[in-house]
């Protein structure tokens, strides 16, 4: 018997991805149109922009995704979208788009949540043990996500203020850098043979939350005073210590999280997964203790509909389908 196929579509920000996935493991295409240099102008994703530029994509991408996997919808066993969170606006071309095809060619439909997606990008890459660990780092989010079995997701620390993406971008909005700031500030951080001393939010003993706004706030105090004195700031040493102090409090509070839930293996997942920094910190920590640690490769650690494809083949597993007249959620809870 042939393999499960799934054609799964992300539109939850400012990529449009369409991905050909069998058996939540195999991706047989992965397709991205990103809308950077479009945001890029106002430094940042504006909304109403990202879901006209969804519309302009999202048909030519998918029909791309077939062409390039030599196959059409007949060839395919379901259809899966981002239900949320994510823009509202953008949702909607996604989960409209996906719910024409599988109307259109008689398919089962399944709404994944963005970051089970992100979470499960692990999967394509080697199988899982769990009870495992997510640390999930985006630019919307920052959560550690403990996961007793496939599908069974318990948030277990998540962010008070700033996501961590978030606290990059705009650190590196603070530096000059382009939107999004992230990788500028970690390749800066790299180079650094200073390190500006700045402070870590443990907040209570016990807490696997974190908080990103004081260390952003500290970052931007530093470069007013320095301004204001006019004083030179070295913008290499602030990254590395911006760096530093996010990337000690995630890989702290995960492996203390790790050895409390009995976890078997540790996964890194998110956009800010492709830091440099972070990487080679987490994989330093877990190797010393004996941690397996799962870590995507860059191109599925940021936004893709391949990802999306994983996940949503568990829920293919278990039957979970959708309705057609479900609602894409800004706001969905995993
Ligand atoms: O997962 P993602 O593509 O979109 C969301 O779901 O948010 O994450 C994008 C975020 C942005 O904030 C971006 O600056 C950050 O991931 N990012 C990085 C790096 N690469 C991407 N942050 C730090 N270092 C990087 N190398
Ligand atoms: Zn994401």
């Amino acid at each position: 018997d042939r393999p499960c196929r799934i054609l799964a579509i992300e539109t939850s920000c400012d990529e449009t991805a369409v991905a050909i996935v069998e058996d939540g493991t195999k991706v047989l295409v992965s397709l991205i149109s990103s809308q950077i240099e479009t945001h890029r102008q106002f430094g940042g994703v504006v909304p109403e922009v990202a879901s006209r530029k969804h519309v302009e994509s999202i048909t030519r991408i998918i029909e791309d995704a077939l062409n390039e996997a030599d196959m059409t919808l007949r060839d395919m066993d379901a259809i899966a979208v981002t239900q949320g969170p994510g823009l509202i606006g953008a949702l909607l071309i996604g989960s409209v788009a996906a719910k024409a095809l599988a109307l259109s060619a008689g398919l089962p439909l399944i709404a994944v949540h963005h970051i089970a997606g992100h979470i499960y990008a692990n999967r394509l890459v080697q199988p899982l043990a769990y009870p495992l660990l997510a640390l999930v780092v985006s630019g919307g989010h920052t959560e550690l996500v403990s996961i007793e079995r496939p599908g069974r997701f318990e948030i277990i620390g998540r962010t008070r203020d700033d996501a961590v993406g978030e606290a990059y971008d705009k650190v590196a909005r603070a530096l000059g850098f382009p939107y999004p700031g992230g990788p500028h500030v970690d390749r800066l951080a790299v180079e650094s043979a200073q390190v500006m001393p700045l402070p870590r939010a443990w907040l209570e003993p016990g807490s696997y939350d974190f908080s990103f706004s004081g260390l952003k706030s500290a970052v931007l105090a530093a470069l007013n005073t320095a301004k204001m004195k006019g004083e030179a700031v070295d913008p290499a040493a602030l990254a590395r210590g911006f760096q530093e102090s996010v990337i000690d409090v995630l890989v702290e509070k995960s492996m203390r999280a790790v050895k409390a839930l009995g976890a078997k293996q540790l996964l890194l997942c998110g956009g800010v997964a492709a830091n440099k920094g972070l990487r080679t910190a987490l994989a330093a920590r877990c190797e010393a203790e004996g941690v397996p640690l799962a870590v995507p490769p860059l191109a599925l650690c940021t936004d893709n509909a391949a990802m999306i494809g994983a996940a949503a083949y568990l829920k293919w597993q278990t039957g979970e389908f959708a309705d057609l007249n479900f609602k894409a959620e800004p706001g969905l809870s995993l």
